[in-house]
C-alpha cells in the first residue's frame, strides 16, 4: 500500500491514517508531524520552519522534499507508506513521482478526504494533538489514548491563523486533485461522518 492522502486541513488525514497504520503496520509520513518534532528539538530546520507553520503558510519546498526522501528510504516504509501532507503543492507531487521512480516504486492511490470547510473551522478549534507521538483527538481528551503524553492545542489551530490555512489549501494544493485525477489514481471519500465509517470507505476504496 503506497498512498497520498489529500484534503483540507482538519479534514482528518491523520486520523485515517492512524487507523490504517494499526491495521497495517505500513509507515506514517506526515510532513506536519516531521516538521512540529524539528521545532520540539530546535534544529535550524525547525527554526526556519516555524515561522511559516505559526502563520499557516507553506514550508519552502527544499526545507520539506529531503526529510520524504529520508523518511522513504527508511526501513519501516518497505512495507508501504501513507504520505499525509506531502505534497502539498504541483511542484512537490513530480518531485515525489521523481523520487518514487528512482526508487522503483510507484503510488497506488490519491485519497482525498472530502470535508467542507464549515464543519473544519470546527473540528480545528477544538483538536487536541499530543506533544510525544502527534496522536489527534478532540478537546476534552488531556491524555494522550496512545503513548500517555500530555495533549495540547497545536499554535496553527488558533482562529485567526485557520483560515490563512484554508486559503493555502485552496490555491496551492486543491489543484493536486485534478493532478491526481489525470493519473487516474484519485479515490475520494465523504470524510463528513463519523470516523469508522469514512474508515470503512477509505478500505473499500483502497481494496483493503
Ligand atoms: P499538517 O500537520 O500537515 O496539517 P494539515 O494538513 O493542516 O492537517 P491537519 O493535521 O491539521 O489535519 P488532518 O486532516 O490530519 O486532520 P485530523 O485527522 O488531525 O501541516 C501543518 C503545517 O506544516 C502546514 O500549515 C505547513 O506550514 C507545514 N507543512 C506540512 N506539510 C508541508 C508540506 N508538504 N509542504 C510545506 N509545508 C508543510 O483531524 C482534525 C480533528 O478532527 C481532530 O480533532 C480529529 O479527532 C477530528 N476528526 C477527524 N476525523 C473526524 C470525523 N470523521 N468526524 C469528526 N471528527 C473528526
Amino acid at each position: 500500500m503506497n498512498i497520498v492522502l489529500l484534503g483540507a486541513p482538519g479534514a482528518g488525514k491523520g486520523t485515517q491514517a492512524q487507523k490504517l497504520v494499526e491495521e497495517f503496520g505500513v509507515a506514517h509520513i506526515s510532513t506536519g508531524d516531521l516538521l512540529r518534532a524539528a521545532v520540539k528539538a530546535g534544529t535550524k530546520l525547525g527554526v526556519k520552519a516555524k515561522e511559516y507553520m505559526d502563520a499557516g503558510q507553506l514550508v519552502p519546498d527544499k526545507l520539506v522534499v529531503d526529510l520524504v526522501k529520508e523518511r522513504l528510504a527508511a526501513d519501516d516504509a518497505k512495507k508501504g507508506f501513507i504520505l499525509d501532507g506531502f505534497p502539498r503543492n504541483t511542484a512537490q507531487a513530480v518531485t515525489l513521482d521523481s523520487a518514487l521512480a528512482d526508487m522503483d516504486l510507484s503510488l497506488d492511490a490519491a485519497l482525498l478526504v472530502d470535508v467542507k470547510a464549515e464543519v473544519i473551522v470546527e473540528r480545528l478549534s477544538s483538536r487536541r494533538t499530543c506533544r510525544d507521538c502527534g496522536y489527534t483527538a478532540p478537546a476534552g481528551v488531556d491524555v494522550c489514548p496512545s503513548c500517555g503524553g500530555e495533549m495540547y492545542q497545536r499554535d496553527d489551530d488558533k482562529p485567526e491563523t485557520i483560515q490563512n490555512r484554508l486559503n493555502v489549501y485552496e490555491s496551492q494544493t486543491a489543484p493536486l486533485v485534478e493532478y491526481y485525477k489525470g493519473k487516474g489514481l484519485l479515490k475520494v471519500v465523504d470524510g463528513d461522518r463519523p470516523v469508522d465509517d469514512v474508515y470503512a470507505d477509505v478500505k473499500e476504496l483502497l481494496a483493503l
